[in-house]
């Protein structure tokens, strides 16, 4: 039986799109059930509707408190009886409520070979910290903001007259290839968390 994901997005959604991709080529094991933004209009909702994907915008600014927007949220999920939950550009911190619901079921992907840089603006980060490697890692979702187990990491260089924007562009290009591949690894049961830490029974490469 294939996987079912369920993805969670805030904008762009070209990480959604190249899963959806894998997918539809038949190199990953798995259906996207559903797609669900904070945000009415993210693009990645039109690319969800583009492949038949059923979408649902939750959005934060319609609830009177976070505790609200979160349990709405998790309500939205658990319909969905998702076996992997893929955190896809979505901008906004899970409760603990979420986060253990789905523990060693929900995977993100985070834009710098962490443990560095955690939070926002990365690419700037790297750059300003004069660092000749930069990336994408892959965690399991634990209630520590992208301090969750790390399954994969894709790195490039950081080369001369790299800029916030060519250097964002790059590392994209490896989110594309890093969470199919990660995805893929979860849908054969071959990744897995385990006493808090990633398993994985595979090389991911990318
Ligand atoms: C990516 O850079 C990802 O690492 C971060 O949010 C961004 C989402 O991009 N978590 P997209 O919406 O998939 O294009």
């Amino acid at each position: 039986m294939s996987c079912k994901i369920l993805v969670l997005i805030s904008g762009n959604g070209s990480n959604l799109q190249a899963l959806l991709d894998r997918i539809a080529r038949d190199e990953i094991d798995a259906d996207v059930v559903g797609v669900i933004s904070n945000v009415a209009a993210a693009y990645g909702l039109t690319r969800a509707q583009q492949r038949g994907v059923k979408i649902e915008i939750i959005p934060h600014k319609g609830f009177a408190t976070r505790d609200e927007f979160d349990r709405a949220l998790l309500t939205a999920m658990r319909a969905y009886d998702a076996d992997l939950i893929v955190l896809a550009g979505f901008m906004r911190i899970l409760s603990n409520d979420i986060v253990n619901a789905f523990l060693g079921r929900m995977i993100n992907i985070h834009p710098s070979l962490l443990p560095k840089y955690t939070g926002l603006h990365t690419h700037q980060r790297a750059l300003e910290a004069g660092d000749a490697e930069h990336g994408c890692s892959v965690h399991f979702v634990t209630p520590e903001l992208d301090g969750g187990p790390v399954i994969a990491q894709a790195r490039c260089a950081v080369l001369a007259g790299d800029d916030e924007k060519t250097l964002a562009q790059r590392v994209h290009l490896l989110e594309h290839k890093l969470y199919p591949a990660v995805v893929n690894a979860f849908a054969n049961g071959r990744l897995r968390l385990r006493d808090g830490r990633s398993e994985v029974d595979e090389v991911i490469v990318v």
